[in-house]
């Protein structure tokens, strides 16, 4: 097959959603309609139980099924789909952020009982940031939810976003009938069962058919009637540039656990939504069809086994064919790599594979070159932009408790880093490590891996610190000039980028007053 032809039948995306809202069962029946598992209760949730929080073994646990399930690709109808699996603890919001540079759109699901919720929220603000064609999932219609006028309403309003109904459900909760869909123009009949994969299709062309009273009754079935002429009055027609430029969600209605409205949902997906598309380097734009091979590392994931220090670094392939056994760049080190072990994710299983095209993730065994942002290609010079570090939202100072362990320390912390668990910032004054994380959980995890993987032991000092803003400015003179009056306060990142630790938003809002030259940023790419 043609590497066009081979880049047509790709679709990469990721499920996002607020915790429970049901990511983890709408993945699980998405496979189950691909083939790639048989039966339910095979795909195990990634989520961190928050019960597990101090338990370590579980939290390892976790860790080796989030690797298993990190990319889970299936065929359905001549679809090379790629599902790539985001951790719902928010705590571990920044692999989220940075898994979701890999797609090409996403699925949110948003659960009906209590509409949008915070973490969709800040997801969808990561998805606005590059544009992220956005289907939504409005799920668990079995249950007595909020009406979904309000919640189309909700959806629009907090995360900022048109919406087109696909489909519309008939009642909700106990009365749940079903959903008709205006896509396929077909009723589909709720059964309520957790097994079958079948429902009820009835083709209906017209709604006025009186047949409709039949299926759901009379109440139900002038309800719909009069839903669907709204909705077809208030709604436009589905712009596809404005869904491919993420500027308006299709929203389809169901219920995960009861396989209701997911067939529905992939069959519109697979027919809309994104082929990989080009991807922008520091150099230039490159298309996927290009025939010299280039990717990108947004996930690294280390064995956890001491005796073991390999990694898997996870590659989204962008342009090219991506061949096991040749020789790529490493471009931030300027030096070639030959990959030889290269594996493929499929549902629940890793199997090595010998090429990959743009929209698969190949994972590749790394014994500590490779960062994420890391650029692989064929020759290419240009790194690929879009995988930035957010200003974390916990400061913690490390200690080093062992000083005949500074050397497995820096190693450690240095690795760590490389595999995005956290942020470290070191102040220019002292040399003082700071570590920053988006939740609590990251400690415990930095502490317990420097320890059993490096030796290194370490406690953490909680520090007062509001954020970490990344500076620059054109202005040579004034950036030297805020440096030397702001000395105890500023840091470098890991690659050295200067950073600016503001104590709190009061003090940060006066010194941005005092110093207007000098720009702040919230995240690492400016
Ligand atoms: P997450 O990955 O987004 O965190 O959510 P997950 O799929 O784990 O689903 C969270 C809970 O919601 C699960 O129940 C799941 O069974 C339930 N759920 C998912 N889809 C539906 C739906 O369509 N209707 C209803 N009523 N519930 C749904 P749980 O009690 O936490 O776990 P379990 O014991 O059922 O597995």
């Amino acid at each position: 097959m043609s590497i066009e032809k081979e880049i047509q039948r790709r679709r990469t995306f990721g499920i996002i959603s607020h915790p429970d809202a049901g990511k983890t069962t709408l993945t699980e029946k998405l496979l189950l309609f691909g083939g790639a598992i048989q039966k339910a209760g095979a795909v195990k949730s990634s989520k961190i139980d928050m019960h597990a929080r101090s338990d370590w073994m579980e939290i390892e646990k976790q860790r080796g099924i989030s690797v298993a399930t990190s990319v889970m690709g299936f065929d359905y109808r001549d679809m090379k789909i790629n599902l790539l699996d985001t951790p719902g603890h928010q705590d571990f919001a920044e692999d989220t952020y940075r898994t979701l540079t890999a797609v090409d759109s996403v699925v949110m699901v948003i659960d009906c009982v209590k509409g949008v919720e915070i973490q969709t929220e800040k997801l969808m603000e990561v998805c606005r940031m590059r544009s992220t064609p956005v289907l939504c999932f409005i799920n668990k219609l079995d249950r007595e939810g909020r009406d979904p006028y309000e919640l189309l309403d909700e959806v629009e309003e907090k995360l900022n976003i048109k919406v087109r109904p696909m489909s519309w459900p008939i009642s909700m909760g106990k009365d749940f009938r079903g959903v008709y869909s205006m896509y396929e123009k077909k009723l589909v009949l709720f059964q309520g069962s957790k097994q079958q994969l079948s429902d009820e299709i009835v083709e209906i062309e017209d709604l006025n058919d009186s047949s409709l009273e039949e299926l759901v009754g009379e109440r139900n079935a002038e309800q719909l009637r009069e839903d669907v002429e709204l909705i077809e009055g208030v709604y436009p027609e589905l712009d596809m540039e404005e869904y491919l430029n993420g500027e308006v969600a299709p929203v389809f209605f169901g219920s995960a656990v009861n396989n209701f409205g997911v067939r529905e949902l992939l069959d519109c997906f697979v027919d809309i939504a994104p082929v990989p598309m080009e991807r922008e380097t520091d150099e230039r734009v490159i298309k996927p069809e290009e025939n010299k091979f280039s990717g990108f590392i947004f996930k690294i994931h280390a064995n956890m086994d001491p005796n073991h220090r390999n990694r898997i670094a996870f590659v989204r392939i962008c342009a090219g064919k991506f061949e096991r056994g040749k020789n790529y760049h490493h471009v931030r080190l300027d030096k070639k790599f030959r990959f030889s072990n290269v594996t493929a994710f499929m549902a629940q299983s890793k199997e090595v594979i010998d090429e990959a095209y743009p929209g698969d993730i190949v994972g590749v065994y790394d014994t500590g070159n490779l960062k994420i942002g890391d650029t692989l290609s064929e020759g290419e010079k240009g790194m690929y932009k879009g995988i930035p570090s957010f200003s974390p939202e916990i400061f913690r100072e490390v200690i080093n408790m062992d000083a005949m362990k500074s050397k497995q320390l820096e190693k450690g912390l240095s690795q760590l880093m490389d595999e995005g668990v956290a942020q470290l910032f070191t102040y220019e004054m002292g040399s003082r490590k700071v570590v920053g994380t988006v939740g609590a959980l990251q400690f415990e995890v930095i502490q317990h891996r420097l320890l059993n993987e490096y030796g290194a032991k370490v406690q953490f000092q909680p520090m007062n610190l509001f954020k970490a803003c990344w500076i620059s400015s054109e202005n040579d003179q004034k950036m030297n000039e805020f440096i030397a009056s702001k000395q105890r306060h500023i840091a470098k990142d890991k690659d050295g980028k200067l950073v600016f630790m503001a104590e709190t938003k009061a003090w940060l809002q006066m010194v941005q007053d005092n110093f207007p030259e000098i720009d702040y940023h919230f995240t690492s790419e400016f």
